[in-house]
């Protein structure tokens, strides 16, 4: 047992903070329960737990004169403030790859989900519809489909892969194309989305890609076009989804991850044809064990002068 004190930003995974309780001392979000304790354990901080949805802002980070590293359990660090932490030599550490199969194998599902309409299907059958109406309208063909990746990195390629083996015809947007690839890459996503018959948001969350699947890009997904987001509630433009999905201009949608979890807007829920489930990406037990230990080894790593075995910064 060291006495290293650890804040816990958010609601951590009881993995993560099993981890963690076993070896150092663990302040479970005293800043937003306890202020005056906060006050008094701050300056014994050195390292914030957060997962890949909790917010580490400047505001936190300047109340923690001896933070030393934030260890994120999630491959996404959107929350952090980079910048703040840079600035004041902070690591922060992140948990790629251990979650890649779980997010693409997610990605098809609610691509498989969206276009056969399972979930409403499911429902059909419980409620007896089948026996009182006969069968459900035909629905759409997801193999040898048109698909488009909005972000080609370790998920990205993971999702492609799959895509791959249903014959899909896969096309991509990033910041820049990848020689390495047997994918069409077009530059600009409201061309992607003309193009295709899905739209998988993979890309990461933050102020450069807020908002963009917009109207515009829905408009051009138009009709035929189903967008699955496994990404970020904030790259695509709720109120602009909502409205192109009450009035038909997009032909569906599946979503894993919203703009105010885990608020999810009541006409999102009114709208039976879309699919939505709770931000599970990662949601396994394999792998959000995985993602515990490797954000942990982090935290150990850092504090045993080794080199942080995932660093971001
Ligand atoms: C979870 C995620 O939100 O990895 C990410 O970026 O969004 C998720 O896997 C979370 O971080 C689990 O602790």
């Amino acid at each position: 047992m060291s006495h290293i004190q650890v804040l816990a930003a958010a609601k951590l995974s009881p993995l993560y903070t099993a981890l963690i309780e076993k070896q150092h001392v663990l302040h479970d979000r005293l800043h937003e329960t306890d202020p005056a304790a906060f006050e008094r354990a701050a300056p014994q901080i050195r390292a914030v737990a957060a997962s890949g949805d909790s917010r580490v802002g400047a505001d936190l980070i300047a109340r923690l004169p001896s933070l030393e590293i934030v260890a994120v359990m999630g491959v996404g660090y959107d929350g952090v403030d980079l910048e703040a932490c840079r600035s004041r030599g902070i690591r922060v550490s992140n948990t790629p790859d251990v979650l890649n199969d779980d997010v693409a194998d997610l990605a098809i599902a609610l691509m498989l989900c969206a276009a056969r309409q399972l979930p409403a299907a499911d429902r059909y059958l419980r409620a007896g519809e089948w026996e009182a109406k006969g069968p459900m309208p035909l629905q759409r063909k997801m193999s040898g489909a048109r698909l488009g990746i909005v972000g080609m990195g370790r998920i990205g390629k993971a999702i492609a892969r799959r895509a791959a083996a249903f014959d899909m015809h896969i096309a991509y947007t990033a910041r820049s194309a990848k020689a390495d690839l047997p994918y069409r890459f077009v530059p600009d996503v409201t061309a992607l989305a003309a193009e295709v018959d899905f739209l998988v948001l993979i890309t990461p969350g933050g102020a450069g890609t807020k908002h963009l699947v917009n109207a515009e890009v829905l408009r051009a997904l138009g009709k035929k076009g189903i967008l699955v987001n496994v990404a970020r509630g904030s790259v695509v433009d709720e109120a602009a989804l909502i409205e192109a999905l009450e009035q038909g201009v997009i032909g569906g949608a599946a979503l894993d991850v919203f703009e105010d979890e885990p608020r999810v807007p009541a006409r999102l829920k009114a709208l039976p044809h879309v699919v939505l489930v709770p931000h599970v990406g990662s949601a396994t037990t394999a792998t959000r064990q995985a993602m515990a230990d490797l954000a942990f080894a982090n935290l150990q790593a850092h504090f045993a002068g080794r080199p942080l075995l995932t660093p971001v910064a």
